[in-house]
């Protein structure tokens, strides 16, 4: 008996935990593996610090180097691994995804050509709203996959009732 009462409790906080979790963070979710969720922050993470070793050549106006660090983050980037998410990711999510780094092929491009940092920044802060809209759109969330919690709150409840009577 206090085995169903660990249950109950476990199912019932998972479902409150749920349904808080829609009222608070109402951005759509994308419901991943651990390790699929691991991929893409890891290329979340360098996304950010590649954008900053950008800002930092440009603080120098050493536009090769600015080139080569936006190199770093174009489509070649995603060619790498992001293919096996290609049908589990949403399609929206995915072409948002292609763009901004298509958008830093065309930085490395034109700091090659242009070599102007005052464009590259302009091209550097329209590639951010992308950044921008799609975390301001999506969460990710580890995919459940505990046996334990299959049974349905409305099972539980009664099972609650017998317990206590
Ligand atoms: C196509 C969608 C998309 C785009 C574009 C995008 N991100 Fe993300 N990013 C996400 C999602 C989804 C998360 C996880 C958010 C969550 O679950 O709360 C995330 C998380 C992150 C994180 C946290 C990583 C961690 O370890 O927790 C960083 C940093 C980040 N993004 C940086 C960036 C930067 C910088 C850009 C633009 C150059 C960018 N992202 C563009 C979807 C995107």
């Amino acid at each position: 008996m206090p085995a169903f009462r660990n249950i109950f409790g476990a199912a019932l906080f998972l479902f409150m935990a749920a349904a808080a979790a829609n009222e608070v963070d109402k951005r759509q979710v994308i419901p991943l593996s651990e390790h699929q969720r691991d991929h893409v922050l890891t290329e979340m993470r360098a996304l950010l610090s590649g954008t900053r070793n950008i800002l930092d050549a440009l603080s120098r106006d050493e536009m090769a180097a600015v080139a080569r660090e936006a190199d770093s983050l174009g489509l070649g980037m995603a060619g790498k691994g992001e293919n096996h998410l290609d049908s589990i990711l949403p399609g929206e999510f995915m072409r948002l995804g292609m763009s901004v780094h298509q958008d830093f092929d065309n930085i490395a491009r034109d700091a090659r050509s242009i070599k102007d940092p005052k464009h590259t920044l302009r091209q550097l802060s329209e590639a951010m709203k992308k950044c921008d809209s799609c975390h301001a759109g999506y969460q990710i969330r580890v995919k459940e996959r505990s046996p334990g919690v299959e049974t349905s709150p409305a099972h539980g409840h009664q099972h609650h009732h017998q317990h206590q009577h």
